[in-house]
């Protein structure tokens, strides 16, 4: 997987991916990374990107040009079409199926917005996909940008260590996961489930299944609707 971010801040970019498990991965080759700035692409000599909107209005919009010779810069580095995420509050809600359907990509181009919007004509140009992150305004598509490559990036095979890890867990299945426990088995006061510690294995995994549908109709009752539920756990939730 190949990631390419058009940004006006790739500092931002390559600090955030460049740690933790996204870092490991890019070093390991499994996760390549290239961040254009915009501003390279500015068409006057004072750098400037942004110009005030047509009808008024409040803020700054980022103009068409120097967005459009940014991917055009991308562009040459890839041979067939790509698809273009433009981070916005407008667009189709990101979840775990829509990274699970963009990790089988090659190659992803993201377009960072900043100020009030980029320019319509060339997001009607490029964009295929505009995603948001959720229902809330951030400053820009810098961080919504790092959320989808984190959330791709451990679905890539080889990132993480434990290829178990990126199966059932949160959302797979829209159930929530179990409580986890580690060492002391009593920590102030507060003792770790008897089952964890029984090693019945077919007992732990029941009492797991368990903690997820109660979890699941306690913090997110909207997601029991697609999950896959025995008869007997809807009768137990009801
Ligand atoms: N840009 C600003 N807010 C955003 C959001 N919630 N999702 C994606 N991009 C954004």
């Amino acid at each position: 997987m190949r990631f390419h971010v058009l940004t006006l801040f790739p500092d931002m970019i390559v600090n955030g991916m460049h740690t933790s498990i996204t870092g490991r991965a890019i070093e390991r080759g499994l996760i390549g990374l290239n961040t254009v700035d915009i501003r390279n692409y500015a068409d006057n000599k004072h750098m400037r990107v942004d110009d005030y909107p047509y009808g008024g209005g409040a803020g700054m919009v980022m103009q068409a040009e120097p967005v459009y010779r940014a991917f055009e810069a991308v562009k040459e580095h890839i041979s067939h079409p790509v698809r273009v995420v433009y981070l916005t509050p407008q667009g189709r809600v990101f979840n775990q199926e829509m990274a699970g359907e963009l990790a089988g990509e090659e190659e992803l181009v993201f377009l960072c917005g900043h100020y009030e919007g980029i320019d319509e004509r060339v997001l009607e140009e490029i964009v295929t996909d505009p995603v948001s992150i959720g229902d809330y305004v951030l400053t820009g598509g810098e961080l919504p940008a790092m959320v989808m490559m984190d959330a791709i990036s451990r679905l890539v095979p080889g990132v993480l260590h434990n290829e178990e890890s990126a199966v059932g867990e949160s959302f797979q299945g829209y159930l929530l996961e179990y409580p986890q426990y580690s060492r002391p088995a009593v920590w102030r006061e507060k003792a770790v489930p008897e089952v964890l510690l029984s090693g019945h294995h077919a007992n732990v995994e029941r009492w797991r299944r368990e903690q997820s549908v109660l979890r699941t109709a306690k913090w997110r009752p909207d997601l029991l609707e697609n999950a896959e539920l025995t008869p007997k756990e809807r009768e137990m939730l009801n």
